[in-house]
């Protein structure tokens, strides 16, 4: 049969599983802990509605035990959204252990995630603590969660239903309090639906949402986070490129950004390295797929740069109306209507 024990505690209690109730609120973070929390929210670069937004989201799930599942495109930052909500909350003092779930075969997955006692099996000389124990009073980030085979899957449900562990070759469990961020690129719930991924599971990491919006829902965001980038990039490789051109910032907005965030920082590195000199960098210095179009020595360049214009002005007049629909048509000289198709055409949110 299995005893249950419990980590010691510094509160002198039992430790408790706290994943359950969504909207228990913790306690307020101490000074030290808001400031590292607001540094962490500082390196999530934008300025957009869409990053506002996110921001308090992510303050929201802070203040809370609730298991968080941050879904979002390949390069949307969803790693920095996961630290953040760490570093925000009572947490942030304790560990924060990312596992990358894609990455643990399931022969030792549960060894890796639970630990082991010594003799579970040959190679186990000693004790060894799994990823959750090493979080204990912490955070535990499960990157890339949909990516979990069945079995595994199972024993991690396991653990959020009931708050305690065993490490293989044990005949007890131990309690741990363990807060779960989990991020995945993947459409979780097509999975659920196609019977991928479980749906109890899903549910326990659901209990708080996060959407982190692709770069191109946020176009307005590109000139921060270029010159973020380019500021970096030019430290790091001792170079003082000064910006971009017009021609380059027009293409920089109107591409789509398929590997988002990730994609602008490592075309602005591979410019940076690239250029001969220091001087603002140009649309070639990109190497954007669809710049071609802009290029092109037929009607359809005309028709790219209107495009690019429009979506770029329209883009602009959202910002600079704080994201108010009615208030942009104004400025704009045109209808609700017409600025909705426009936002829905140039994929503007
Ligand atoms: N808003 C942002 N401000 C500044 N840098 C960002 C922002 N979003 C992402 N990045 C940077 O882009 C890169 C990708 O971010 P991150 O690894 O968090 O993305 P991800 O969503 O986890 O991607 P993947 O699904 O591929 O794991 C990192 O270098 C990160 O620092
Ligand atoms: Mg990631």
């Amino acid at each position: 049969m299995h005893a249950s024990s419990s980590f010691p505690s510094s509160h002198g209690s039992d430790a408790s599983w706290v994943v359950a109730d969504a909207t228990a609120a913790a306690a307020p973070a101490s000074p030290e802990a808001s400031r590292s929390g607001r540094d962490a929210l500082a390196h999530l670069v934008g300025s957009s509605a869409l990053m506002t937004r996110l921001r308090t989201r992510i303050a929201r799930a802070a203040r809370t035990h609730a298991s968080v599942l941050v879904q979002g495109e390949s390069g949307t930052g969803k790693e920095l959204v996961a630290n953040a909500i760490h570093a925000l909350s009572e947490r942030s003092h304790q560990p924060l252990v990312v596992i990358q779930c894609g990455t643990i075969p399931d022969a030792i997955a549960a060894s890796e995630l639970f630990g082991h006692e010594r003799g579970a099996f040959t190679d186990a000389r000693a004790p060894r603590r799994g990823r959750f124990e090493c979080a204990h009073k912490g955070t535990a980030f499960l990157d890339e969660v949909g990516d979990l085979s069945p079995l595994v899957q199972v024993q991690l449900l396991r653990t959020l239903q009931f708050g305690e562990i065993s490490r293989v070759g044990a005949d007890h469990t131990h309690k741990v309090d363990v807060r779960v961020v989990a991020a995945t690129h993947r459409p979780l719930e097509q999975m659920v639906a196609d019977g991928r991924f479980r749906q109890d599971l899903y549910w326990r990491l659901h209990e708080l949402p996060i959407q982190v919006p692709a770069l191109r829902e946020r176009a307005e965001d590109v000139p921060e986070l270029l010159s973020t980038f380019l500021d970096r990039a030019n430290l790091r490789y001792g170079r003082a490129v000064p910006g971009v051109t017009d021609d380059a910032m027009r293409a920089l907005l109107a591409h789509s950004w398929p590997g988002n965030v990730r994609e602008l920082d490592h075309r602005v590195r591979r410019a940076v390295i690239e250029s001969e000199c220091d001087v603002p960098l140009g649309v070639r210095a990109f190497d954007l797929p669809d710049a071609g179009a802009a290029n092109a020595p037929d009607g359809s360049r005309l028709g790219a740069i209107l495009v690019e214009t429009e979506s770029e002005m329209v883009a602009r007049a959202l910002a600079v109306c704080s994201g108010n629909r009615t208030r942009t048509a104004l400025a704009l000289g045109i209808s609700r209507r017409t600025l909705q198709k426009k936002l829905a055409r140039f994929g503007i949110r």
